[in-house]
């Protein structure tokens, strides 16, 4: 099956102390889903928010938003069936917490979410490679995780382009630095799922912010459909 574009703000940069209105805001800007950055102070030096906001979040906005929860957290098996219990919808932990991932894949869609599996710049795709058939979703950092605004890593582009070339229909998300600017590198090396942050939240339009990502990741895959 084909990938589609889905475009995720990350809220990290938004204005947390309005949440709900910040996340209502973006869906009906177009956002595809919502990234929501958890940061346990351990896996990296800051400290986001935790499973009782997500179920505040999803009283908020209903059934229909999806949750992209990003656990930057060194222990992803603990919030597993808090984040299920709180309404997350997909569960992306990092590889570098949890080198062993079977289990845990297991747990977290036993608990009926689907399955993210990040990696740092510093990790190689070999390393994740083992396990892509078995997740729904690998994400490819293009930032050193734990903050927004920092530069894009364009020197990640090989990783999803060697990922792209081996799992066709794995949805490929990308997170890190990703605007306007560099989107046309993602998409070309073949990410689908765009995570975006400063980007998006600095924008005085983010509804077309937005549009400029889907479209450039639309065009890439048309492209590559093309070449085949
Ligand atoms: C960083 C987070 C990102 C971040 C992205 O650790 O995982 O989701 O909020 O923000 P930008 O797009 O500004 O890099
Ligand atoms: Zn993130």
């Amino acid at each position: 099956m084909a990938v589609v574009p889905q475009i995720g703000p990350s809220i990290l940069n938004s204005d947390l102390s309005n949440l709900g209105s910040e996340c209502r805001r973006l869906l009906l800007c177009g956002a595809d889903f919502l990234h929501l950055d958890v940061m346990d102070g351990h896996f990296v030096p800051n400290i986001t928010f935790g499973h009782p906001v997500v179920e505040c979040l999803r009283k908020q906005l209903g059934d229909d938003p999806f949750f992209d929860m990003h656990m930057m957290v060194a222990d992803p098996e603990r919030w597993v069936q808090p984040m299920a219990a709180a309404g997350a919808n997909q569960y992306t932990f990092h590889l570098e917490a949890c080198p062993c991932p079977g289990p845990l894949i297991k747990t977290i869609r036993d608990a009926g979410m689907k399955v993210g599996l990040g990696i740092k710049p510093g990790t190689a795709v070999e390393d994740l490679a083992p396990w892509a058939s078995q997740v729904d979703m690998a994400l490819v950092m293009t930032v050193e995780p734990g903050f927004g605004g920092q530069r894009f890593m364009e020197d990640m582009m090989a990783k999803i382009q060697w990922l792209r070339s081996q799992f066709s229909s794995l949805d490929i998300e990308v997170d890190g630095g990703v605007g306007p600017d560099t989107i046309t590198k993602c998409a070309e090396a073949g990410a689908n799922m765009i995570v975006s942050g400063s980007a998006i939240m600095k924008s005085e339009d983010p509804r077309s912010v937005i549009k400029t990502l889907r479209d450039a990741v639309t065009e890439a895959i048309q492209r590559r459909a093309l070449d085949r």
